[in-house]
């Protein structure tokens, strides 16, 4: 991610009364726009939110605001880091403090690098964007190189990727295999429910 200390220095964010307070996924698209002109990282963020929203509704029996929740944090989670990279992470957070916005998404965010925030993923939302966040890009990287991109990428294919460390090698195993642990789902399904969700993201 970058050399700059990162750590938040804190583990509470937001205020409990804020609860239940999200932002129209419109103003986070636009917040979005005005934040990050870099193609490539907005489609980042488009892909997590979709994976992390897909997740939420198909695995976890979310309902509609907590579906909306975790694509935010998707959604949001880097928006800070074009402009402001020696805060990243702290700048939209102070944001989405500044209009009181839900304490778990916050956190959600705080937590998506524990090494550089210093903050470890609690819920099962910290846990799958952290999760979600390097795999997302390795696997997008990995469908860029193929002459037809996303159409019969599999699973395996990416595990074996993922064995070869010069490729992307800007991307962490050791996060991807951190993440890993602590959830109890095996890389190969997550690795092709990631392929499935992000694939027809533009
Ligand atoms: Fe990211």
């Amino acid at each position: 991610m970058s050399s700059h200390n990162l750590s938040l220095g804190r583990t509470q964010f937001g205020k409990p009364e804020n609860s239940g307070k999200l932002l129209p996924i419109e103003e986070a698209h636009q917040l979005l726009n005005e934040w990050v002109g870099n193609d490539r990282l907005r489609l980042h963020m488009k892909q997590v939110a979709a994976v992390m929203r897909a997740w939420a509704l198909e695995k976890e029996n979310a309902d509609e605001l907590t579906a909306l929740k975790w694509e935010l944090a998707g959604l949001l989670h880097d928006a800070d880091w074009e402009k402001y990279p020696e805060s990243h992470c702290r700048v939209i957070i102070e944001k989405l403090e500044e209009i009181n916005i839900d304490p778990e998404l916050i956190h959600c965010i705080a937590s998506h690098g524990p090494k550089y925030f210093g903050v470890e993923p609690e819920t099962k939302m910290d846990k799958m964007i952290y999760m979600f966040d390097e795999l997302s890009g390795f696997i997008h990287a990995a469908a860029l190189i193929r002459p037809t991109r996303y159409e019969g990428l599999d699973a395996k294919s990416i595990l074996k990727k993922l064995k070869t460390l010069n490729f992307a090698a800007q991307v962490s195993r050791d996060d991807i295999n951190d993440a890993l642990s602590r959830i109890d789902v095996p890389l190969e399904e997550i690795i092709g429910f990631v392929i499935e969700k992000q694939k027809n993201v533009i």
